[in-house]
């Protein structure tokens, strides 16, 4: 490819690169993804990397350095990464109430009508439909065979077969989220979760948030980039479906799929820019159906798909699927689906009221000093008891971060022992001395990196802390957060006591201490209401919707009667989030 040698001493791999090329680049080639957290702009400094040049080491950010002579590179395991804890919730429905069917015939050719046809005899009702497409493939196969099976989307044939005994159809379910992407496959001839299958989203390479999305597709065949991003991690998907079901990939015939605004947009390969400022627009809201084929997506090549529809702004096909899987309930809920980007809804499927608040990447570890997704590593319980600190590590490892939940623990903890007052700021060592006294976690109140700080935990040469700017961060994000609740339940009109649960969805709202969260402020403190956490609401209501005709009809009902709501635009929103900054 190029001249220069770059080698991974770690790994003992040695790739060549371009003169010019981006190191983080020659790292995702050789196999070695970093974490862009920022999508490359170089503010995080999470794709920080040693390399020696000339026998010289240095720190270098690997997405701002060009690579133009031979280097090597100490990549450690942290450096790469992981795939982040997934959710992914299958169902089990009692009763199939899908939209694609198969049925046998015998084809009898003597007992046609004179001068009739034989279309007639695999019509399943008078509107029954045929592309000239499969019209010819059924001509050429009662050539040969009596013996077809016909595949139905509702009342057209989708599919005309030679019979064969036991012939499974699949189905596919898929939540697109801006950081994972989860596939439930469905073996729809008897209804049954066949596997669960997720990945990372091969977005993710040039940004972590949506934003960054929306920036990148506007550079020259930068949408063109994220669409074959996105094809590329489903097909992986049903690629590693196929390898412990074969079969799969030819008896595929449908797929479902949700995804925020953003997600949409560039699954569907339309151009986000719109969507990234002032008035927020999309090229579409509506429930887009298609042929896969045209979108490259493997699977037989007659598989429909449709991708669920979106509410308003950034509220997309994701929102509406939590809130399909929550029924066709008569009870007012709050629901909060907190994921790279804050959704909130409250009401019912009659009459939802909807908006997004921006929330940043914050609470999943992004922007915080020590931060970094429910990996290997990361802390994600944090307690303060009898003046020690307790923590649990995901993968009881040695700790090198702390992930969303335990950030939420660490304020919630340090808040009640005092060492943030309530405005947010953290105590230096002296000034809480001469409040609470010489206790031994006094000492973790330090400076590092010239901001205060309070240390977490220091193991070898790994320094976990959380400082006055984190805390910042935090402070932002729920107060994003919990003002949205707020604004939307006055412009709801409902009384508190209307409301008959908060529903928490997402991957974080399902790790997160639910009290630690009310304590610091990120959910709203409504007395005698009950908090619950669903896990992947959206995966459970697309899944949902492949199977069932009750929640195909809601979504229906969900999309004509939910209104959006911008919560930029609203000045009572403004005065809610700046009285929400401190902590209660
Ligand atoms: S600084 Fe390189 S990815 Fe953020």
């Amino acid at each position: 490819m190029g001249k220069n040698e770059v080698f991974f001493v770690n790994q003992n791999k040695i790739v060549f690169a371009k003169d010019g090329e981006i190191l983080s680049d020659v790292c995702d080639r050789a196999g070695y993804p970093l974490d862009l957290v920022c999508g490359g702009k170089g503010t995080c400094g999470k794709c920080k990397v040693t390399i020696e040049v000339d026998e010289k080491q240095s720190e270098v950010l690997a997405c701002l350095t060009e690579v133009n002579r031979n280097i090597s590179v100490y990549l450690i395991k942290n450096d790469i990464k992981k795939d982040a804890k997934i959710l992914s919730n299958g169902i089990k429905l009692k009763e199939y109430r899908g939209c694609i069917s198969k049925k046998d015939f015998e084809i009898d050719k003597y007992k046609v009508k004179h001068c009739g046809n034989y279309f007639d005899q695999i019509k399943i009702d008078d509107n029954t439909d045929i592309s000239l497409g499969n019209l010819m493939k059924f001509s050429n196969l009662i050539k040969k065979t009596n013996d077809i099976t016909v595949i139905y989307e509702n009342n057209e044939v989708l599919d005309v077969r030679e019979k064969t005994s036991d012939l499974d159809l699949y189905g596919a379910a898929v939540d697109i989220g801006t950081t994972t992407v989860v596939m439930f496959l469905y073996n729809i001839t008897n209804f049954e979760l066949m596997g669960v299958y997720s990945a990372t989203n091969g977005q993710t390479s040039v940004g972590a948030d949506v934003i960054s999305r929306i920036l990148y597709a506007s550079n020259d065949d930068g949408l063109k980039q994220l669409n074959d991003k996105i094809i590329k991690t489903i097909n992986q998907l049903i690629d590693k479906a196929e390898e412990t079901h074969k079969g799969v990939v030819g008896n595929l015939y449908k797929m479902i799929l949700c995804g925020n605004s953003t997600m949409q947009q560039l699954f569907l390969n339309l151009n986000p820019e719109n969507l990234g400022t002032s008035p927020f627009l999309s090229v579409t809201q509506d429930l887009v159906k298609g042929n896969a084929r045209e979108l490259n997506i493997k699977g037989n090549k007659n598989m429909k798909f449709e991708f669920l529809p979106l509410l308003g702004g950034f509220v997309g096909g994701d929102t509406v699927s939590v809130l399909a899987s929550l029924g066709d309930t008569k009870e007012n809920k709050l629901v909060i689906d907190l994921g790279t980007n804050g959704e909130l809804a409250i009401g019912k499927p009659g009459k939802y009221l909807v908006a997004s608040t921006a929330c940043g990447p914050a609470l999943e570890g992004a922007g915080i000093s020590c931060g970094m997704r429910g990996t290997e590593g990361a802390i994600e319980r944090f307690k303060i008891l009898d003046d020690e600190i307790k923590i649990d590590v995901i993968g009881n490892s040695q700790p090198t971060g702390i992930c969303g939940s335990g950030i939420v623990d660490i304020i919630s903890e340090l808040l009640d022992h005092n060492f943030i007052d309530r405005t947010g700021k953290l105590l230096d060592k002296e000034e809480y001395i001469a409040k609470q006294g010489r206790t031994k976690l006094a000492d973790n109140l330090m400076e590092i990196d010239g901001i205060k700080s309070f240390l977490i935990n220091r193991d070898g040469n790994k320094t976990v802390y959380i400082n006055q700017k984190d805390i910042r961060q935090i402070q932002l994000a729920k107060s994003a957060i919990v003002s949205g609740c707020k604004i939307l339940i006055k412009e709801s009109g409902l009384r508190e006591e209307e409301i008959s649960e908060i529903v928490l969805s997402g991957a974080f709202g399902n790790y997160i201490n639910i009290k630690n969260a009310v304590n610091i402020g990120l959910l709203p403190n409504i007395k005698d209401i009950p908090i619950e956490s669903i896990g992947n609401g959206a995966g459970l209501g697309v899944q949902k919707y492949l199977l069932s005709k009750e929640t195909r009809s809601l979504v229906n009902k969900i999309k004509e009667n939910s209104q959006h709501i911008e919560l930029s635009m609203n000045r009572e929103f403004q005065n809610e989030y700046i009285s929400n900054m401190h902590f209660e």
